[in-house]
């Protein structure tokens, strides 16, 4: 563990407390489907004393987890919090039960594909035209289209 991942707190959010919506809005940029998900799951904030450095949420399907939010503010990227973020997802899927754990992202975020990947995520189906079918803007990175939502799993 790093220096400042070895610094981090965890806090669930607890029921009627304040969504992190700035936060969650950089890996979803749609409040609505945010809001579709957001209120059946269960949701951790990291904190670096009292700033929200990171958060996830996991939601418990029927017969996996997944993890449907994940981010990191843009100054604090980087620095080993994504990584701690996953594990700590996937620590608190198996002690609830979970044998697998799901997470999707965009066709053009080749870097969470590739952070995915090196911490265990195998893919195993494309959800072909996601993003264009549930998000009104095009959405470009890495100079590519963001049309597909990859999905990977990953054995507890
Ligand atoms: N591009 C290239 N490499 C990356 C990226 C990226 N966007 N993100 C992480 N990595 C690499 C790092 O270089 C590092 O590699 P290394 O271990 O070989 O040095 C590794 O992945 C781990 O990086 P961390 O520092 O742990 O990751 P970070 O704290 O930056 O968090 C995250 C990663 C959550 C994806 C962050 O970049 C972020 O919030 N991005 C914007 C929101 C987003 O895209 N969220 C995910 C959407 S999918 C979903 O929510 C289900
Ligand atoms: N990793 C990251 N980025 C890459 C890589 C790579 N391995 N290869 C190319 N790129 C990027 C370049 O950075 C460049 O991006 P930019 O335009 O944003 O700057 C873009 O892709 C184009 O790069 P080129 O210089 O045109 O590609 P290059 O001449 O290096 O050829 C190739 C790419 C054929 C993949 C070469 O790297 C290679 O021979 N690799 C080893 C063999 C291989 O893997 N072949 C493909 C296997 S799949 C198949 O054969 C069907």
């Amino acid at each position: 563990m790093d220096q400042l991942t070895a610094h981090l707190q965890m806090r669930l959010l607890e029921k009627g407390g304040a969504v992190p919506y700035e936060l969650l809005l950089l890996a979803d940029p749609s409040r609505e489907l945010i809001d579709s998900y957001i209120f059946d799951s269960t949701c951790y904030i990291a904190y670096l004393d009292q700033t929200a450095v990171g958060v996830y949420v996991l939601q418990e399907q029927a017969h996996i987890a997944e993890i449907k939010n994940i981010a990191v503010p843009e100054q604090y990227q980087g620095k080993g919090i994504g990584k701690y973020l996953l594990h700590h997802a996937c620590r608190m899927a198996k002690e609830k039960g979970w044998s697998r754990i799901r997470i999707g992202t965009g066709n053009s975020s080749v870097g969470q594909l590739y952070l995915y990947q090196q911490q265990g995520f195998e893919m195993t189906a494309i959800v072909k035209d996601f993003f264009t079918r549930h998000y009104p803007d095009p959405i470009y990175e890495n100079g590519i289209a963001c049309k597909h939502m990859v999905l990977l799993e990953k054995i507890l």
